[in-house]
């Protein structure tokens, strides 16, 4: 009797940064799997040091389809991302599409496919900061609500969707993809050449719009950074929207380093290095908690509060005043420690791929 497969086909969308360091893993272990996968970058970032270096250090495959939408306000990158993607996907016809994260490309991806009625998977699901002050919370809601598949990197992802109603039986606890790229590249990162940058240093990195898109939190934050440079170097990679700012608000950060955006691997070596790192980012925060290098992030709230109950992060709220004291109390060798959450294994992406192997 002849038999035959119908073999699967995969769409990955990603569009910005961390995006890109979650799907690598996801990538790799279903093209072991044997299943036909279909790449789609919107353009979201697309300055070199944003995207292309990120390929080529995760050893993603260039993508099938750009859609080149570029910078805009939220409601315009969400709007076209949309009407970019939804030819492709109609051409394509995936029978499941893998969204990322919470950036707009992952909300815009979701929307585009629920309403063509293709099924979508959120890897990275069920975080929740509580606060919709902050964009990518509401993308986050969005489009775990729009999901039929839903991966979470911890318990408390679980909760949060069971909670707002999620069926228990499309939830799956993969683990954490980003500690897949990070344990992979460590041993890159630790042969990493060390000139250039000193010897002790607090890395910081800042972005989020409620840190850096207001004249007096982004003086106040330098005029902190610039106070602990008395105790230690700032290495400050710049995110493009912070460079604007900071020039845009005339703002003087003479004492600290300001670099480019640094490329994954560079980074995972000055993280591993950094007496401390100071950050709003949400990647960064579990980064951190892996490599027991503790951090300080200067957010109100996390939807990562694993990495504070168990990891090395201290949540500074909104006031970077506080930062020199929390400094010193690190340099003194009182920082926090912390352990590594369960499922933040190296595997999540091979967990990932199974499942979809056999759903
Ligand atoms: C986006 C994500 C954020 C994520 C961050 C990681 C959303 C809502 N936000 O924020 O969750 O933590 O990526 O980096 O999706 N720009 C460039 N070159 C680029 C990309 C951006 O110059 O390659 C500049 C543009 O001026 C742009 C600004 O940065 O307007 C912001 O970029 P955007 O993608 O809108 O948001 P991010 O702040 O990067």
């Amino acid at each position: 009797m002849a038999s035959y497969i119908l073999m699967k086909h995969i769409l990955h969308v990603v569009g910005a940064r961390p995006n890109f360091v979650k799907a690598a893993p996801v990538l790799r272990a279903i093209r072991k799997q044997g299943l036909k996968q279909t790449l789609v970058h919107t353009g979201q970032h697309y300055d070199r040091n944003m995207s292309d270096v990120f390929f080529t250090e995760l050893e993603i495959p260039r993508p099938d389809f750009n859609l080149e939408v570029g910078s805009g306000s939220h409601a315009s990158q969400t709007a076209e991302i949309m009407r970019r993607f939804e030819p492709v996907v109609l051409e394509q016809k995936p029978d499941i599409v893998l969204v990322y994260g919470d950036v707009n490309s992952t909300v815009a991806a979701a929307l585009v496919c629920s309403k063509l009625l293709i099924p979508v998977a959120h890897v990275e699901a069920g975080l929740r900061s509580f606060d919709r002050t902050m964009p990518e919370e509401i993308n986050r809601i969005v489009t775990d609500r729009l999901s039929d598949l839903l991966f979470t990197p911890s318990e408390d992802g679980d909760r949060n969707l069971i909670r707002e109603g999620v069926s228990p039986s499309a939830i799956r606890r993969v683990g954490n993809v980003m500690i897949d790229s990070l344990m992979r590249l460590l041993p890159a990162a630790s042969a990493c050449p060390k000139n250039g940058y000193p010897e002790k240093f607090a890395l910081v990195t800042l972005h989020r719009p409620s840190n850096v898109d207001n004249s007096k939190s982004l003086e106040e934050i330098v005029r902190s950074l610039t106070q602990i440079s008395s105790m230690v170097d700032i290495v400050f990679p710049v995110h493009p929207r912070t460079r604007q700012r900071i020039a845009e608000f005339g703002i003087n950060a003479q004492r600290l380093h300001l670099l480019e955006p640094i490329p994954y691997i560079e980074f995972l070596s000055l993280q591993t290095r950094a007496a401390v790192v100071i950050t709003d980012s949400g990647g960064i925060q579990e980064e951190t908690t892996y490599l027991g290098v503790p951090c300080l992030t200067l957010r109100a709230n996390t939807e990562r509060p694993i990495t504070v109950e168990i990891g090395t992060n201290i949540l500074m709220g909104e006031d970077p005043t506080k930062l020199p004291a929390e400094v010193e109390k690190i340099a003194l060798g009182k920082g926090k420690k912390g352990t590594i959450p369960p499922l933040w294994d190296g595997c999540a992406g091979e967990r990932i791929a199974r499942v979809l192997a056999s759903h």
